[in-house]
């Protein structure tokens, strides 16, 4: 199952708005005989790339799956019979399948007699997929939010200079993170102090994110901003009333209404409106006060930080106001991983409580 953990970790950033999956078949020696992954949506899932590539040595085998195959036609048939119909006698999937429309694979397994049970390895199999089951839970993509600060919590100097406070092995390690994630987004405030350009670099084959610009009137891009090259689509987030008469012709926009309890546009809705366009994932790279938004919703599920040893002692914060006003009300993380980049150190963390689904948001 580690196996087919690892051949899923292939598909991440190329099969929204599906899950990654991975498949190993074994025959029935206990001998592997084919593997896949799900490679990219509308292709075939991972258990019909390992079946195709067993062939008849699945007969009587054993199909390991990191998620529950699946019971539903789609673009593709239903997995779970195409397991039945290649003779496999044994399934262990990881995780079950959360939704509503492709769950009932391991009872139709079942009821053909095939020995299926929830299987081994499933703290790495959610791992994996972790955006797509949050997503899936939630009712709204995964937010990771990242940052990159000096050691003392500034994400910029007192004159707004700020490239560069990590090294280039940090920063290309957010190249990873946009390359994993379908939507990288940032704030109006960014947009006009940086005009980052927030598409991948120098990773093969990777797919590009939606860059979501977080621009309630309509004000901050300019003609010529690099977000709107075509390295990347880019969608334009404004308010309902905004008028874009200044956004140059053709850019992509979605009207939202305002937020109701601060600045800019509401969150949930921003978050709706992209999962309903089959994100299942957003890399919020910030800034501070659009950050600081996101945490006093609820909505951000993961925090990678990027901690340079350098020390600025003015500028602005890495994080604006999140809604807390006493240490009580701290955003409470659980440390996940801390990772050596060149001089800086990556800080993955996890939010102690859960995180907020959209419908207890609205
Ligand atoms: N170190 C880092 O990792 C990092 C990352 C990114 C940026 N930065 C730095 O951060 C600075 C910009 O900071 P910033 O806080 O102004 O940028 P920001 O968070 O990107 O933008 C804030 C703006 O976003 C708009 N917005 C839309 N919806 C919002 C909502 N629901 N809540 C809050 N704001 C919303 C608001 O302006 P409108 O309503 O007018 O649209 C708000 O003023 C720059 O100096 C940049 O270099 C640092």
């Amino acid at each position: 199952m580690r196996r087919a953990v690892a051949l899923a970790a292939r598909g991440l950033g190329h099969t929204s708005p599906n899950p990654v999956v991975g498949c190993v078949i074994l025959d029935a020696g206990g001998q592997p005989v084919g593997e896949g992954w799900h490679q990219r949506a509308g292709g075939p899932h991972a258990e019909v790339h390992a079946l195709r590539a067993a062939g008849e040595r699945a007969r009587g085998g054993t199909a390991l799956v990191t998620l529950e195959p699946c019971n539903h036609t789609g673009r593709t048939g239903p997995c779970a019979q195409a397991l039945i119909d290649a003779g496999v006698a044994r399934v262990r999937y990881a995780v079950a399948d959360p939704t509503a429309q492709a769950r009932g694979g391991a009872a139709t397994l079942a009821a053909a007699r095939v020995d299926v049970a929830a299987g081994p390895v499933a703290d790495e199999s959610e791992a994996v997929n972790e955006a797509w089951l949050t997503a899936m839970r939630r009712g709204r993509p995964f937010v990771l939010w990242k940052y990159a600060a000096t050691l003392d919590g500034r994400s910029a100097a007192a004159d707004g200079t700020s490239r560069w406070i990590t090294s280039s092995a940090a920063r290309a390690d957010v190249h990873r993170l946009r390359a994993e994630a379908d939507a990288v987004a940032v704030g109006s405030g960014t947009l006009r102090a940086d005009d980052p350009h927030l598409a991948v670099r120098d990773r093969e084959g990777a797919t590009q994110p939606l860059r979501v610009a977080v621009d309630t009137n309509a004000t901050a891009l300019k003609p010529g901003a690099r977000i709107l090259d075509d390295a990347a689509p880019t969608l334009v987030a404004v308010a309902e009333d905004a008028d874009t008469g200044q956004l140059p012709p053709g850019t992509e926009t979605v009207r939202l209404p305002r937020s109701t309890t601060g600045p800019g546009l509401d969150v949930a809705a921003l978050l709706a409106a992209l999962h309903g366009r089959g994100v299942r994932s957003v890399l919020l790279e910030g800034g501070p006060t659009l950050a600081g938004a996101f945490l006093a919703a609820g909505v951000v599920d993961k925090v990678v930080g990027y901690l340079a040893p350098v020390l600025l002692g003015a500028g602005p914060a890495v994080l604006a106001d999140a809604g807390i006003t006493t240490i009580a009300q701290a955003l409470r993380l659980d440390t996940a991983d801390v990772t050596r980049l060149g001089p800086d150190l990556c800080i993955t963390a996890v939010p102690v409580a859960p995180t907020t689904t959209l419908a207890e948001e609205n």
